[in-house]
């Protein structure tokens, strides 16, 4: 079966022919995801044309994008910065506008191909607005599939959007996943890097700071998703997405730490063949397999030096150092709203701990706690979503208010 248009084969839904530009929109533009993809859309200013970019505060990097690649319209979500996006755009002829609904606006006009690069659940609204208008969607934005899964595939497909996966191990899968004959797919294999606390026991890891937290070994990334590579709650995040892209149980879906992040993605196939895609850690690639797709396009990323590698080094993940990953997957078990609970209680949680409101190990315990004090939430539409995102974020608050945090190891 096909979901949600993720098939590597056919051709998309253009409407124009190669050679005409294609129209596109950046949500989360001034992020790591984000600023990548701006770089790769300046650098090729006749193939790409820039309807909109989002941001949420940084307004100076935001409208010097909006300048350098001639965006039509430029958006900040926090409305204290309207003015001072204003004023920074004076005289450059940018449509200027600020607020949430301003940013599923910018996301519902007219554009070709949408990078969602918001972080967390709350690039829902807008990635739903791109793909309820059938554009190709490039997902960086896992949270919106963990929180949302079925509601956004079913939506792309109802409405002919095409999901492209962004991040690297989902991006990978895609470049090899024969969708002709997914009846002869096995399983595929996300691989991780384990982070920056893969050879930490819990004790050591029970004192982690923020900033080591952030400090990932091998890729720069926004704040939230490198402590979700250390606690690898986000290993567990993209194995509910995979199966939401691919259409494939948990146990069909692996996880392989490869701390050289080498190797991105594995399909195996029943013939005894596996097929992976290889890169450096960068995430240009990926950006641009999507941006290009289906054609490929040039990016900087650096070539792989196999020789220069020498080895490539594959561990087991370790669940009882790790519990984040075996909670996701009792999540995805769970069904209903659970990843939904799983995934907000883990924004709340990644907050508190940035903010030195709690400790390391206290992240994945208090989303173990919100996920036993949340059970059965049943998803039917949008709504169920966003009261489940809700009750989940005000008691993980209450955990985190409550002062009792900052667990020892074990
Ligand atoms: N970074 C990576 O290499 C990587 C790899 C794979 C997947 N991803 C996924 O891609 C997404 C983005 O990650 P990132 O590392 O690029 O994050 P990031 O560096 O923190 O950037 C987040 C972007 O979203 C904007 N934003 C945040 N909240 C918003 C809101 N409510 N409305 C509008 N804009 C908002 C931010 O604006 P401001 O700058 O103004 O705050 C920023 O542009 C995440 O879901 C992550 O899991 C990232």
């Amino acid at each position: 079966m096909e979901r949600a248009g993720v098939t590597r084969g056919s051709a998309p839904r253009q409407r124009k022919g190669p050679g005409v530009m294609r129209r596109v929109a950046v949500l989360g533009s001034t992020g790591s995801v984000g600023c990548n993809t701006v770089e790769l859309v300046a650098a090729n200013p006749h193939a790409y044309e820039v309807e909109a970019l989002v941001a949420l505060r940084n307004v100076e990097r935001l409208a010097s994008q909006a300048r350098e690649v001639r965006a039509k319209l430029a958006v900040v979500a926090d409305e204290s910065r309207y003015r001072a996006l204003k004023s920074l755009l004076e005289g450059s002829g940018i449509e200027v506008a600020a607020g949430a609904a301003s940013v599923v606006e910018a996301a519902a006009r007219p554009s070709d191909w949408v990078m969602a690069a918001i972080v967390g659940a709350a690039g829902l609204a807008p990635t739903l607005a791109a793909v309820e208008r059938g554009a190709m969607v490039a997902l960086a934005n896992k949270e919106v599939l963990v929180c949302a899964g079925a509601l956004v595939t079913d939506a792309a497909k109802r409405h002919g959007a095409r999901l492209l996966p962004v991040d690297s191990e989902h991006n990978a899968i895609f470049q090899v996943f024969d969708s002709g004959q997914a009846h002869a797919i096995e399983r595929i294999v996300l691989t991780a890097s384990g982070g920056p606390f893969r050879e930490r026991s819990r004790e050591a890891m029970a004192a982690a700071t923020p900033a080591e937290a952030v400090a990932h070994p091998n890729w720069r990334m926004g704040a939230k998703i490198s402590v979700d590579s250390a606690t690898m709650m986000n290993k567990g995040l993209e194995v509910i997405e995979a199966h939401h892209l691919f259409d494939l149980p948990s146990e069909r879906i692996e996880v392989v730490v490869h701390p050289q992040s080498v190797v991105h993605g594995l399909v195996y196939y029943s013939d005894g063949s596996v097929l992976a895609q290889l890169g450096s850690p960068d995430m240009r690639t990926p950006i641009a397999n999507a941006l290009g797709w289906p054609l490929r396009i040039p990016a900087p990323s650096p070539r792989l030096d196999l020789a220069a590698l020498g080895r490539l080094a594959f561990e087991a993940p370790d669940l009882d150092r790790f519990p984040a990953l075996r909670l996701a997957r009792e999540a995805l078990a769970a069904g209903d709203g659970a990843p939904t609970v799983l995934n907000a209680a883990n924004e709340v949680a990644v907050a508190a701990f940035l903010d030195g409101r709690i400790g390391f190990l206290d992240i994945a315990a208090i989303v173990e706690e919100a996920l036993a004090a949340l059970p059965d939430r049943p998803i039917a539409e949008l709504d169920d979503v966003y009261d489940t995102d809700r009750e989940a974020r005000a008691y993980a608050s209450s955990r985190v208010g409550n002062g009792v945090r900052r667990a020892a190891g074990g």
